[in-house]
């Protein structure tokens, strides 16, 4: 053959070969990348809002004498300034503010925390309550980063505490079995 032949053919096999292996290679990113994104639906899913106290045995707990007391102080220290040292919230707390937010409702049995389950009731404390209210705005901030998962657990089972029987039992009942 012409040595000029056998250069074309050379470099159309380089080429043919250049392309299977680029081929391959996006085949490679592609299966890479759908398993990166289904660990990263596998991780969303462990780190929703709510399930993390659950998954290390945190619990709501108003018969836990310690927690109780560490909640308190928290209490004072974290949530006492909006929802009131008394936990009777703010002034007129059922009037919506100019903001279209509403003011800090009242922790104790006047309120409507008692209305919710306690993975509610984590979620809010941990992430916020905008998640909670699209479409309107929401005074209440998220203490992830502020509070530990146990701190606010803590901080949950002294609000309970404070609770009559009553009121104690009707929230227990939200909960699921
Ligand atoms: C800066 C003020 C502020 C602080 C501090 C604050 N909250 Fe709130 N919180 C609010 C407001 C305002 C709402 C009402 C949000 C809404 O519905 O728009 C709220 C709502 C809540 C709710 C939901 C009640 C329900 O019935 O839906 C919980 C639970 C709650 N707060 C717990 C806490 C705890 C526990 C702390 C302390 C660790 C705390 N908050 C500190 C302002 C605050």
């Amino acid at each position: 053959m012409h040595p000029r032949g056998a250069v074309l053919v050379y470099t159309g096999v380089m080429k043919t070969t250049t392309t299977r292996v680029r081929r391959a290679g996006a085949r490679q990113l592609l299966i890479a990348g759908l398993l990166a994104g289904m660990l990263l639906i596998i991780l969303a899913s462990l780190v929703r809002p709510g399930s993390g106290p659950a998954r290390v045995g945190l619990r709501i707990d108003a018969d836990d004498a310690a927690l109780v007391s560490a909640g308190r102080t928290l209490y004072a220290s974290h949530c006492a300034s909006c929802h009131g040292a008394d936990l009777a919230g703010a002034a007129d707390w059922q009037t919506p503010l100019a903001t279209g937010a509403m003011p800090a409702p009242p922790h104790d049995a006047s309120g409507h925390t008692w209305h919710h389950d306690d993975a509610y009731l984590i979620a809010v404390t941990r992430e916020g309550g905008a998640a909670f209210t699209p479409g309107r705005p929401n005074g209440m901030p998220g203490f992830a980063g502020v509070l530990s998962d146990r701190d606010i657990v803590a901080v949950l089972s002294f609000i309970v505490s404070t609770w009559p029987p009553e009121i104690r039992q009707a929230q227990a009942r939200m909960n699921a079995p």
